[in-house]
């Protein structure tokens, strides 16, 4: 990924970049346990622009921000003058007078890439509508290496809503440029979008298809859960119908893998009990954790500050 390009999604890298930022990211995960602070980005400024509720992703991008030394401008809401009929390219060209690189979220999808074409500075995707959500991937990617050390001859189970789930649409695209097998459990309703079934296929990758996660679990290395996104369904009659069809607990796991991993982008509602938290496979709260360091890798490599960094 080159310095000051933009990461809207995951055809914006490859797979040997995608190695150079998991490498990155790792570094910064060694150095925090020795420093809270670095000075890398000393003098910068990240524009946090969050038009859709966030806890992780823009804490994560905000807190990376600050470790490596720069400083961040936040809008939240609908606090930003494209309620005044604004439009995202003046938007892109005017944050791009107050700050070096900035991150977005909006419930429209393409959203980011109207923004882009005002921009003059790196802008990173982190959500649009139900498109894609690439650094989630990208932490996702890096919690499958630390668990399971490797990204090859792995299945991995995605279960839920993986109509409407962008973590699941991006994780899924950059995973298939991997030697792994998927698994796709949901409700007919809640199917993968062919368009990212194609990149699956394309990529010559074998995957099976299912409503029923017993049939699979027992041969899932990694089990990444998905809540059903209430916010997408135009008719909530639909989504009534859909958002319980499917509970992690610990009856659930009794014949998985004891070196499988339970993953999820969260928050999470009732797809995953509380009772799996204390499983030691449960990785979703080290998914949380590792944000940081990913997201740490991608601004200092997308502002040209990584070359120092030892990898
Ligand atoms: N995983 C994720 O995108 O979480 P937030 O919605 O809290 O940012």
């Amino acid at each position: 990924m080159k310095p000051g390009s933009h990461l809207l999604s995951i055809d914006d890298f490859g797979v040997k970049e995608a190695d150079r930022i998991l490498k990155v990211a790792k570094s910064f995960e060694q150095q925090l346990k020795f420093t809270k602070k670095f000075n890398l980005l000393d003098g910068h400024i990240l524009a946090s622009l969050f038009f859709e509720p966030s806890t992780r992703t823009r804490l994560s991008f905000e807190s990376a921000m600050l470790r490596l030394g720069g400083s961040v401008l936040t809008v939240v809401g609908q606090t930003s003058s494209l309620e005044k009929g604004e439009s995202f390219p003046d938007m892109g060209r005017v944050v791009s007078s107050y700050a070096d690189i900035a991150v977005m979220r909006h419930p429209k999808e393409f959203s980011v890439h109207e923004l882009c074409k005002g921009a003059k500075i790196p802008v990173i995707n982190a959500g649009d509508g139900a498109n894609e959500h690439p650094s989630q991937s990208l932490l996702d990617l890096y919690t499958i290496q630390k668990s399971q050390g490797r990204l090859e001859n792995i299945t991995i189970g995605f279960l839920g809503d993986l109509k409407f789930g962008r973590a699941a649409h991006s994780t899924v695209k950059l995973l298939s440029r991997y030697p792994v097998n998927f698994v796709f459990i949901s409700h007919p309703y809640l199917k993968l979008p062919e368009s990212v079934l194609k990149v699956v296929k394309e990529n010559g990758r074998k995957y099976e298809e299912t409503d029923t996660l017993k049939d699979v679990v027992d041969h899932t290395d990694v089990l990444y859960v998905t809540r059903v996104q209430k916010e997408r369904f135009l008719d909530l009659s639909e989504y009534e119908e859909v958002k319980s069809v499917f509970q992690v607990n610990k009856d659930t796991l009794i014949s998985a893998k004891k070196s499988m991993s339970i993953m999820h982008p969260l928050p999470r509602l009732e797809e995953i009990q509380k009772e799996v938290d204390l499983d030691p496979r449960a990785n979703y709260f080290d998914q949380v954790q590792n944000g940081l360091y990913v997201r740490m890798a991608l601004l200092a490599m997308l502002l040209g500050k990584a070359d120092g960094v030892s990898v």
